[in-house]
């Protein structure tokens, strides 16, 4: 794993973009795994704004999204596909037709789980997959578990996810239960890993997924077994090391 020291969030997020930018740069039609969550906006803006002033082309650029909150359909404000429109699509030049979620307004959560793995398995190997890292460790939305799950699944959202992530809901009670997620496995296969953090909240957390045993318990800690990891953390985040 290379992990890179960021100063504060807007040092993170212009390292971490700049690694996006190369990949994108270098390959004008990669496949990247996309992220939501605070971590990312910054980096987000950064990547606008290089579009915006012709420095980035994601004409021929396809992404495919780690996870969805099931029941919150693209107009919900807190949709991970709302999000990732306001967030990002919106604002460059790539064809939204090759942006994909999974669809959280799916009528039958199997048949969803089965259709999105299927689909990211159709697209060609994925150049980058970047992560935010959940409180608890999770990655995408593989909350801690007995094993590591392999494919996309719906999974129970664990209840300190819950808590972090009611911030962007009118209340607790409001945030999904459920979401579907990418699993593990979808993600190990990326050629490459870019993975933002930051803020104290996440110290701890970052340490274990670091130098801790590999477990299932901490499902980012399966990231050491991969072979191309980059952490782009600032100070904050690394104040355990
Ligand atoms: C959410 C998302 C994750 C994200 C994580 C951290 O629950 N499902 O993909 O990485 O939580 O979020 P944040 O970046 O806001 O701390």
């Amino acid at each position: 794993m290379k992990i890179i020291k960021a100063r504060d969030y807007d040092d993170m997020s212009l390292k971490a973009a700049a690694i996006v930018a190369s990949v994108v740069t270098l390959k004008p039609d990669a496949v990247l795994g996309l992220a939501t969550g605070s971590s990312p906006i910054g980096l987000y803006k950064v990547l606008i704004d290089k579009c915006r002033k012709g420095e980035l082309d994601f004409s021929q650029i396809t992404t495919a999204n780690l996870d969805e909150y099931v029941g919150l359909g693209p107009e919900d404000d807190q949709s991970y596909r709302y999000f990732m429109n306001h967030n990002l699509f919106d604002h460059i030049n790539i064809d939204k037709s090759r942006t994909f979620v999974p669809n959280g307004l799916a009528k039958d959560p199997d048949a969803e789980v089965r259709r999105y793995e299927e689909l990211v398995r159709s697209l060609p190997e994925m150049e980058l997959q970047l992560l935010g890292l959940g409180v608890d460790g999770h990655i995408g939305f593989n909350e801690p578990a007995p094993v590591f799950p392999e494919v996309t699944n719906c999974v129970e959202l664990d209840p300190s996810t819950i808590e972090a992530n009611k911030r962007f809901f009118a209340s607790a009670d409001d945030v999904p239960r459920k979401a579907f997620t990418m699993g593990i496995g979808t993600i190990m296969r990326a050629k490459r890993i870019l993975m933002v953090v930051n803020g104290e909240a996440k110290a701890d957390i970052l340490y274990k997924v670091v130098n801790g045993p590999v477990d299932p318990m901490v499902p980012a800690s399966i990231l050491r077994f991969h072979r191309d990891v980059t952490i782009v953390a600032d100070e904050a985040a690394l104040s355990k090391f």
